[in-house]
């Protein structure tokens, strides 16, 4: 997967945003970035000053880094960040893409790699697809609990908002299409299932949400399942 294709990186000053496992942070550091990399999450902190020695970690919320300077950056990257924002849905995600907007310089630019389950066809009501009915009940049980979940905002939805918040051109390309889902990755996803429906208190709905999962489950064991596509938007400030 080529990311970040043809910018020029050396030198720049980078806010990487979403720190994660540091494989970003990694990755600018040694295209000769000097890099920023943000996590709400402190606890991989040590291990990332290893692997990326060169880059400033920092613990802080992307939806408010009020201890940045406004237009610092000349590229904010945000690899696979959108889609953990998910918490408060848009608020929390139009929030973020103002802050990026913000930080960024004039003439730089935002990109946001990602991952879209929902292709748009596959989009609208009941579907066939394992993975968006895996992601679906996911979504439905942590919801019910209160819990964040993952979320599914098509890169046209965050192109829009980056107009309104500013940004002068945006333009996606689709990295990798149909990534497909290891039998591994659905039953990960099924023990959170499970782990979340244990906290279920109604039976019914219990007993409703468990068959769902096994319905799902069953049928994953018989087929090669393919999802959605790994999208780049640069947005220009
Ligand atoms: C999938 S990981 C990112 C992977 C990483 N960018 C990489 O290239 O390896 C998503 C990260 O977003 C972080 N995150 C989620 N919400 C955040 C927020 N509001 N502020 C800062 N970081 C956040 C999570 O803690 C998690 O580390």
């Amino acid at each position: 997967m080529e990311k970040l294709k043809g910018l020029d990186l050396e030198g720049k000053k980078i806010l990487d945003a979403g720190t994660g496992g540091c494989n970003m942070t990694k990755f600018l550091e040694d295209w000769g970035a000097e890099v920023v990399s943000i996590d709400i999450r402190g606890d991989w902190q040590k291990e990332c000053r290893e692997i990326a020695s060169q880059s400033e970690f920092i613990t802080g919320d992307l939806t408010n880094m009020s201890f940045l300077k406004d237009e610092s950056f000349e590229y904010v990257v945000c690899n696979f960040v959108i889609s953990a924002l998910s918490q408060n849905k848009n608020l929390f995600i139009t929030s973020a893409l103002r802050e990026f907007y913000r930080v960024v310089k004039k003439q730089g630019m935002l990109v946001i790699i990602d991952y879209y389950p929902f292709e748009a066809e596959l989009c609208p009501g009941p579907c066939d697809n394992l993975q968006i009915e895996l992601w679906r009940l996911e979504n439905t049980v942590s919801e019910m609990l209160g819990k964040g979940h993952l979320e599914e905002f098509s890169p046209a939805v965050i192109e829009k908002e980056l107009k309104c918040i500013g940004f002068s051109e945006t333009d996606t390309s689709i990295l990798m299409e149909e990534v497909p889902w290891p039998i591994d990755l659905f039953k990960e996803h099924e023990e959170t299932i499970k782990q979340n429906i244990g906290y279920v208190e109604e039976e019914y709905l219990k007993n409703a949400f468990r068959k769902k999962l096994n319905d799902i489950m069953d049928k994953v064991e018989e087929s090669v399942v393919k999802s959605g596509s790994i999208y780049e938007l640069r947005a220009q400030k």
